[in-house]
């Protein structure tokens, strides 16, 4: 069962005390609070779990703090969609609003190498009008002789440069729990110039002691990569752990899946998965083209896969792109060969305003 509270109930309201001292005494039954921070308003969701089966809705409708109660169903209690079960989708973090309904492109540098492109990178992105880029410190590599990222190391003139072109949010993966007090570190010493998301590779997505940790956290929103071997609903269950541990700020990102019959790509491209996610839940779904496709390969007509990849996924109502973008391909440390050009940003992220409108008719 859940109970959704009045919009901006204040924690310390007589409404609130009385409501949680009632739910918090009813036997077999425990309480877990979630706060989301949407862009007009604070919401309070009280999950009820245990022996909730002879609650009635009633019951939790009456208590002076709850606007309506919800039963919910096992699978992705607090990710999922439940019946009669209208929430919102989403949350602002930094200013930049994620949701099911909206669109951001997150284009970057796959991994951070050399100052001077991230900077041409940031400068391209501001002269276009983005606010969001994705720029890896920690790289997880098939092989351990490969170049690893610059890690804690880069990270101060990473955001230095992120504030001086005004990005609000850097999708950043990391592999250890440890990495996420290195960039809290950072971001505090530097007067946080930017935001991170947290991205969780796929290689990790059933790492479930990294999902709790980032769960543990409210500071930081998550990027939650499909495992590129397993089902969807193995994947879901991991951004609920996110959420169980009290993170619900859950991106959902496809990208593409280890397949023989991916052939030519680098991975089987699931775009279509996009729909089924946003019925199954309520994240923002991501798309990551890059690591789908893996090349730079173009059809007869001179298009590139990653943009007829990167239109799938919007046209299927994505809401979050993910890809990479090079000064120098030739030079990127890591995955230069699918990295797109610095001169086919705008024309790219023009195509990708196109199909979104496609989507929104
Ligand atoms: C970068 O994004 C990943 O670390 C990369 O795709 C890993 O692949 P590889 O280590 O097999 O090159
Ligand atoms: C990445 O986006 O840098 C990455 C490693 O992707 P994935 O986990 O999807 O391979």
């Amino acid at each position: 069962m859940l109970a959704i509270l009045h919009p901006n109930t204040e924690l310390d309201s007589e409404a609130y005390r009385q409501t949680m001292h009632y739910l918090e005494n009813l036997p077999g039954v425990s309480v877990r609070v979630h706060e989301i921070q949407g862009a007009s308003q604070r919401l309070t969701e009280i999950y009820l779990l245990g022996d909730t089966k002879t609650l009635s809705k009633e019951e939790i409708e009456a208590l002076p703090a709850v606007e309506r109660a919800i039963r919910i169903s096992d699978d992705y209690r607090i990710l999922g969609r439940h019946k009669d079960d209208h929430r919102q989708s989403g949350f602002t973090y930094n200013g930049v609003e994620f949701s099911q309904n909206n669109l951001n492109i997150f284009a970057g540098l796959c991994a951070v190498d050399v100052p001077e492109h991230v900077e041409q990178m940031m400068q391209a992105l501001e002269d276009n009008g983005e606010v969001c880029t994705r720029m890896g410190a920690y790289k997880p590599r098939t092989n351990p002789y490969s170049f690893q990222g610059h890690g804690k190391g880069c990270l101060p003139w990473v955001f230095e440069k992120a504030g001086k072109h005004g990005i609000k949010v850097i999708a950043m993966e990391i592999t250890h729990e440890s990495h996420i007090e290195e960039i809290d570190t950072c971001l505090e010493k530097l007067g946080r110039p930017t935001g991170v998301m947290l991205q969780i590779g796929t290689r990790n997505t059933q790492n479930f002691e990294l999902l709790k940790a980032i769960g543990r956290q409210k500071t930081y929103p998550a990027l939650l990569k499909r495992g590129f071997g397993i089902t969807l609903n193995e994947s879901l269950n991991a951004a609920e752990y996110l959420a169980s541990e009290g993170n619900a700020n859950v991106i959902f990102c496809l990208r593409g899946m280890k397949t023989e019959a991916g052939q030519p790509h680098r991975n089987m491209v699931d775009f279509a998965h996009v729909p089924a996610v946003k019925r199954l839940t309520r994240m923002p779904v991501c798309v990551d083209p890059s690591h789908s496709v893996g090349s730079r390969d173009r059809s007869p007509d001179g298009i590139l896969d990653v943009m007829h990849a990167t239109a799938q996924g919007v046209i299927a109502g994505a809401n979050m792109v993910l890809v990479d973008f090079h000064p120098k391909p030739e030079k990127a440390l890591v995955d230069g060969p699918q990295a797109l050009l610095m001169k086919e940003l705008p024309a790219y992220l023009e195509d990708i305003r196109l199909c979104h409108d496609t989507w929104k008719k």
